[in-house]
C-alpha cells in the first residue's frame, strides 16, 4: 500500500492524551550521581527500611539458578496457600505483580469507556491512572481534614460507577478508614459497584478500630476486591508480589486480562517464604511505630503539622506554596522525599520513616535548610 499524502492518521490513542505517567520517587544512585552526593537517604516510596525475611533470602537464592525456567503463570502453590489461609476459595484469590498490577487488572476487567469509578482524592495515583487508561471517568471525591469521606464517595456514585476505590489506610495522608466506616459504606453502596479495598499498609497498623476487609468482607461474600501487598512490611518492593482477593467472576475476569508470567519464580517463593513470619512482622511494626513518632517530633520541630493520626509508615505535610522550594533543598542535601504534585496535592510532602539514622539526617538537613533560610 502507497502511503497516504498529508499528516499521517494517528495511532495513539486519543483517550491518553491528558494522562501524565506515574512519576516514581528518584532512586538513590540517581540522586547521588547527578548531584555529586556521597550519602542520600531516600524517605520517598514508603517501602520501610527493613529487607526481606531471612527465609524469603533463602528460597530466593534456592530458586535462582533456575531463571531460564518460566515461572509458574497461575502461581498455584501461593494462591493456594493464600486461599486456605484466608478461609476463602481459590477462584477467589489472584496473585500479580505488586497491588499496582491487581488494581491495572481490576479495571480492565471491569471498566469500558464512559463507565465510572469514585475515589477519595488526593490518594494512591493508580486509582485516576488505570481507570483513564480504559476511557472510564473519574470522580475525585476531597478528602475531609485528611481522611477519606465516605458519605461524599456515596454521594458520587452514579448509575455508570463500576468501581469505588476505599483505601483502609489512605496514601499520601496515612489516615484510617476504621472498621465501622468501611461497614456502614459497603451497607449504603449500589449492588452494581465493586469496591476495591485497598490493605497495602495493613500489617502496620494495631488500633482495635481498623478492619481486615478479607475476613470481614470479601469472606462475608461482599462484593469487594481486597488487596495486600508484600512490598511493605514484609520488604519485598522490588520483587513485585501483591494479591488480591474477591468474588469468583472478578477474579476469573481479571485472570483472562493478566499477562500470562507477570509474576517471577523468586517472587513468588519468597511470598510463600515470609507467610509465617508474624513475630518479625509484630517486631517491624512496633520499630515502625516509634520511627513514626521519631519522624513527627522533628518534622513538628521545625513547625510543621504533619496530618495526624497516621497509622502506615509515613507522614503527609502541608508545607504551603514553597513545597518545591523545601524539596529541591532537601534533595541538593541528600534527602529524597516525594512532593505530592502527581497525588493532586502540590503544597504537600510526603516522608516514609526510616531508620533512626535516616530520620537524624533528615533533621541535620531541615535543619541545615531553615539555618540558610
Ligand atoms: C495504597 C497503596 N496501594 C497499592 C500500592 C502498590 O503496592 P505494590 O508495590 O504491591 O504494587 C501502594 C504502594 O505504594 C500503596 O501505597
Amino acid at each position: 500500500m502507497r502511503p497516504l499524502a498529508g499528516p499521517r492518521p494517528r495511532v495513539v490513542r486519543a483517550t491518553l492524551d491528558g494522562l501524565v505517567p506515574y512519576e516514581p520517587g528518584k532512586p538513590v544512585e540517581t540522586v547521588q550521581r547527578e548531584l555529586g552526593l556521597d550519602h542520600v537517604v531516600k524517605l520517598a516510596s514508603n517501602e520501610g527500611p527493613f529487607g526481606p525475611f531471612p527465609e524469603a533470602l533463602e528460597a530466593i537464592e534456592r530458586v535462582l539458578a533456575e531463571s531460564n525456567r518460566y515461572p509458574d503463570g497461575g502461581c498455584y502453590r501461593l494462591r493456594e496457600e493464600l486461599a486456605g489461609r484466608h478461609g476463602v476459595e481459590f477462584g477467589e484469590v489472584i496473585v500479580a505483580a505488586g497491588a499496582d498490577a491487581v488494581i491495572g487488572y481490576a479495571c480492565q476487567a471491569t471498566l469500558d469507556p464512559g463507565d465510572e469509578i469514585v475515589t477519595p482524592w488526593p490518594s494512591f495515583p493508580s486509582y485516576v491512572l488505570d481507570p483513564l487508561k480504559a476511557g472510564a471517568v473519574t470522580a475525585r471525591v476531597p478528602l475531609r481534614e485528611g481522611r477519606v469521606d465516605v458519605d461524599a464517595l456515596l454521594e458520587a456514585v452514579t448509575v455508570r460507577t463500576k468501581l469505588a476505590f476505599l483505601p483502609t489506610v489512605n496514601n499520601p495522608t496515612g489516615t484510617m478508614t476504621p472498621r465501622a466506616e468501611l461497614h456502614r459504606f459497603l451497607d449504603a453502596l449500589p449492588e452494581h459497584v465493586l469496591t476495591v479495598v485497598d490493605e497495602a499498609y495493613l500489617q502496620y497498623v494495631d488500633d482495635p478500630d481498623f478492619p481486615d476487609a478479607i475476613s470481614e468482607a470479601a469472606g462475608q461474600g461482599r462484593r469487594v476486591l481486597v488487596l495486600r501487598t508484600f512490598s511493605k512490611i514484609y520488604g519485598l518492593a522490588g520483587l513485585r508480589v501483591g494479591y488480591g482477593v474477591g468474588p469468583a467472576e472478578v477474579i476469573a475476569a481479571m485472570r483472562k486480562v493478566q499477562r500470562a508470567f507477570d509474576v517471577t519464580t523468586p517472587a513468588q517463593e519468597a511470598a510463600l517464604a515470609s507467610l509465617d513470619g508474624e513475630l518479625e512482622l509484630a517486631r517491624r511494626r512496633a520499630v515502625n511505630r516509634e520511627a513514626m513518632t521519631a519522624l513527627e517530633a522533628v518534622l513538628r520541630g521545625y513547625g510543621f503539622d504533619p496530618i495526624a493520626p497516621a497509622v502506615g509508615n509515613f507522614l503527609y505535610v502541608d508545607v504551603g506554596e514553597d513545597a518545591d522550594t523545601l524539596n529541591d533543598n532537601l534533595l541538593r542535601r541528600g534527602v529524597i522525599v516525594r512532593p505530592m504534585g502527581s497525588f493532586g496535592a502540590p503544597t504537600a510532602l510526603r516522608i516514609t520513616a526510616g531508620t533512626p539514622e535516616e530520620i537524624a539526617f533528615l533533621a541535620e538537613q531541615l535543619a541545615a535548610v531553615f539555618s540558610n533560610a
